[in-house]
């Protein structure tokens, strides 16, 4: 029988359950996929702390990429055999066969392994909507990412660097800053060290940035709103380090005429059509070596209590997959 990781409470890592699962047969308008490799997102540690509440019990696990086995009777986009990706709720990647809803799926080319395309889905589109949607970068400019050596922060300063744009990042420690340079960071700040606000008001004569990428959340806010330029733009689009306190509009965003968003990718992508858009430039910058993918470390579907672990202490430094 397929095994599955299944969340009966919320809680730390150990709440991490592998159990066997009834996968059924696929409704209509559904998929069944055999997984290949998942990807591992911070925002599943959110889904099981409890901090983005969900029904239990629950799979976990937004992003995987594998084989088509059946499809339902109204499914016309895709095929018995065809290799897929995904990144979307339904809640359930952390498993080894499940049926989805067929509009999550999008078709993987030849050229990318099931490995690159469960790194790339909900990283990569991440980064296509925050540089090319939320904020749209151009050539000449140079912006701030926080944990640029992190699963986003890999990519994202690639395809920055491939729009002709550069990159200030953040990291945890000394030793991520050389992973973040050679994925084309042109200046990286260990922000548990230095006040990077001030670095990043140096580097930039004072002028400040004009948007900040901020996915640590708590730490990092009011420091990243410190080096924004005058009408910069905050993206807040994520929470590592703790979810952020209410903004003081008067005294935060009024002075230099701020504009702040909390975008997900949900927003950006919202039918299939779009997410197979999305996803085609990720793998085209693949493709063309715009984008190179380093899997920092494998787990086992059945180790996945320790790759949270991991995550959490910030251990690792780089994207991470299971297999299932
Ligand atoms: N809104 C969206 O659409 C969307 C989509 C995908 C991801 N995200 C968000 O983007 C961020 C990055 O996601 P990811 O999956 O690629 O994770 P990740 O960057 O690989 O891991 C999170 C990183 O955050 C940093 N961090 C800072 N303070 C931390 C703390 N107190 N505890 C733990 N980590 C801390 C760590 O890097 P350092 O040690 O270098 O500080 C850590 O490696 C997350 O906040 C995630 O929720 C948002």
């Amino acid at each position: 029988m397929p095994k599955s990781i299944i969340l009966k409470n919320n809680g730390g890592p150990e709440v991490l359950e592998l159990q066997d699962v009834e996968v059924g047969t696929p409704g209509p308008d559904e998929i069944k996929v055999t997984n290949h490799a998942i990807g591992l997102n911070y925002i599943d540690t959110y889904h099981r702390s409890g901090l983005y509440p969900i029904k239990l019990p629950s799979g976990i696990g937004l992003e995987a990429a594998g084989k088509i086995d059946e499809v339902g009777s109204n499914v016309t986009e895709f095929n018995k055999g065809d290799n897929v990706a995904y990144a979307s709720v339904p809640l359930g990647a952390y498993s080894q066969q499940r049926v989805i809803p067929s509009k999550i799926a999008v078709k993987i080319p030849e050229s990318i392994s099931y490995e690159q395309a469960a790194t790339l889905m909900t990283k990569g589109l991440t980064t296509n909507y925050l540089l090319t949607k939320t904020y749209n970068l151009k050539a000449g400019e140079t912006v701030l990412f926080h944990a640029a050596a992190g699963g986003v922060g890999q990519i994202f300063a690639q395809w920055a660097n491939s729009l002709g744009a550069k990159v200030i990042g953040t990291v945890g420690s000394d030793e991520k800053i050389k992973i973040a340079k050679e994925n084309g960071y042109s200046h990286v700040i260990n922000y548990s060290k230095t006040d990077f606000s001030k670095e990043v008001l140096d580097f930039t004569n004072n002028e400040g940035v004009p948007a900040v990428f901020d996915g640590v959340g708590k730490e990092t806010f009011l420091g990243s709103l410190a080096c924004l330029k005058v009408r910069g733009m905050m993206i807040s689009f994520g929470n590592a380090s703790g979810p952020l306190d209410p903004v003081n509009v008067p005294k935060h965003i009024q002075p230099k005429g701020l504009y702040l968003t909390r975008p997900s990718i949900g927003q950006y992508f919202t039918n299939r059509k779009e997410l197979q858009t999305g996803a085609d430039q990720i793998f085209e910058k693949v493709k063309f070596g715009k984008i190179k993918i380093n899997i920092f470390k494998k787990y086992k579907l059945a180790d996945a209590k320790q790759a949270h672990e991991d995550l959490e202490a910030r251990r690792l430094k780089g994207p991470v997959i299971l297999i299932p």
